[in-house]
């Protein structure tokens, strides 16, 4: 590995995430714990800010990425718009002093609760999925006497060229609306009481290391636009979503102003504002998972270096098969040795990385790296494992965002038969 693709992350005989010792963090935290750095997220955001610079936009942080309040908070203090799924996040946002009126809801199945809670809050912006949809929130809002601001999220039929279960714009996906079917959408929410039509949006994958699928979309939605300018609809904003790429392992990843540039040429004479979604790219490469190896078991074909983190903290290498590099945390003289890192759980699939290199002994730190975004949030309680700690290092000092869990949490909800 030539460098870390955390870029806060320094130091060869002892890891450093910003100023902070990755094994003062273990010591005062324990492990596993998730730990972010605040520069890294921050650096990111303003990546997309500078890029963005003159036209009028909003960066609207994909929640589903790390639902952290601290992260939310950071994002919050940095101007940050929302993009969320699901009333839960829309509490998180609201709960870290996120402003409701930056809020863009996506998602197919948003429930009439959702709705409610979203319409007294003053959101910014419904995605709406399908005509379904239109109908469920047009009545929701009319009984409210709100008036629910809607973009209809339109499928573009563009590959993007990512990892199938994280591809949304094709037409084989549950997502969006029929791009043929837009037009006369617009046409019916524009007579639809209850709702204002406010703009347009499209979202085709995650983990996308090439912009031409995503200007591709955009073509494909200004056509649209243009198309719902004729029947005399007026939008105020393009959503063109999220899915900018990282580096985990040795991909050229994007950066955010090449990223936007075939998009910002494609939408240059648009007065509309554009709305971004991002997720990963700004917190994945802010964040890594801390763990401690409790033994090195050497079987008849591999070794295995056993690590108190598993798959039900970072679910993605076994999900989907996902490259996160790891990294010895403090530098040994022993011999280094080809080791699969693995979990405690009882499935074969329990594993963080495979054949790599590493010199450690039993009772050494690891630091799995890119794991600031779809890590924490997707991590279960599987075999009862309470969910990790979460640090947030900032300069030279470190905040506890979230304690690790108790194994008593885990069943406080539950009892025993009458
Ligand atoms: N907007 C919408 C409508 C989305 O569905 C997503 C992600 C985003 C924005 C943010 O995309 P990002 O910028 O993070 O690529 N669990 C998977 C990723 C699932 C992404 C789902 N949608 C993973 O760990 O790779």
């Amino acid at each position: 590995m030539t460098a870390f693709p955390i870029p806060t992350l320094t130091g060869t005989d002892q890891l450093q995430l910003e100023s902070v010792a990755l094994s003062d963090i273990a010591a005062q935290f324990g492990t596993p714990t998730y730990v972010y750095s605040r520069k890294a997220l921050t650096d990111a955001y303003r990546a997309y800010e500078t890029a963005l610079a003159g036209r009028k936009a909003m960066i609207c942080y994909a929640v589903k990425a790390n639902s952290n309040l601290g992260i939310l908070d950071a994002f919050a203090r940095l101007g940050a718009g929302f993009d969320i799924v699901s009333g839960g996040e829309l509490q998180r946002v609201i709960a870290a002093g996120g402003d409701p009126a930056k809020v863009v809801f996506s998602g197919v199945g948003k429930t009439e609760a959702e709705m409610r809670l979203a319409l007294e809050a003053g959101i910014g912006c419904f995605n709406i999925e399908s005509p379904e949809e239109l109908v469920r929130l047009g009545e929701t809002a009319a009984t409210m006497g709100k008036v629910a601001p809607i973009a209809f999220r339109v499928n573009p039929d563009v590959d993007p060229k990512t990892h199938p279960y994280i591809s949304t714009g094709l037409k084989a996906n549950k997502f969006g609306v029929a791009y043929d079917d837009a037009l006369s959408l617009y046409r019916r929410a524009a007579q639809t009481p209850g709702i204002a039509i406010h703009g347009i949006a499209s979202h085709i994958g995650s983990q996308l290391l090439d912009a031409a699928p995503v200007a591709e979309a955009a073509e494909r939605v200004l056509a649209l636009v243009e198309q719902i300018n004729d029947a005399g609809i007026e939008l105020h904003h393009i959503d063109i979503g999220g899915g900018m790429g990282i580096r985990y392992e040795d991909e050229s990843a994007p950066h955010a102003d090449a990223f936007l540039a075939p998009v910002l040429e494609v939408l240059k004479d648009r007065p509309e504002a554009i709305h971004l979604e991002p997720g990963r790219s700004l917190v994945g490469n802010a964040g890594l998972l801390l763990t401690r190896v409790e033994f090195l078991k050497h079987g008849e074909e591999k070794h295995f270096a056993i690590v108190d983190a598993a798959m039900n903290d970072l679910a993605r290498p076994a999900l989907y098969d996902a490259y996160h590099a790891v990294v010895e945390v403090e530098k040994s003289d022993v011999t280094a040795d080809v080791y699969d890192v693995v979990g405690p759980i009882c499935e074969s699939g329990d594993f963080l990385a495979r054949d790599r290199k590493l010199a450690v002994r039993a009772g050494d730190l690891l630091a799995i790296l890119s794991a600031g975004a779809y890590g924490m949030t997707m991590a279960s309680n599987y075999n009862t494992r309470p969910r990790a700690a979460e640090v947030m290092v900032d300069g030279d000092r470190c905040h506890p965002i979230r304690a690790r869990e108790r194994v008593e949490d885990l069943f406080a909800n539950e009892q025993r038969l009458p």
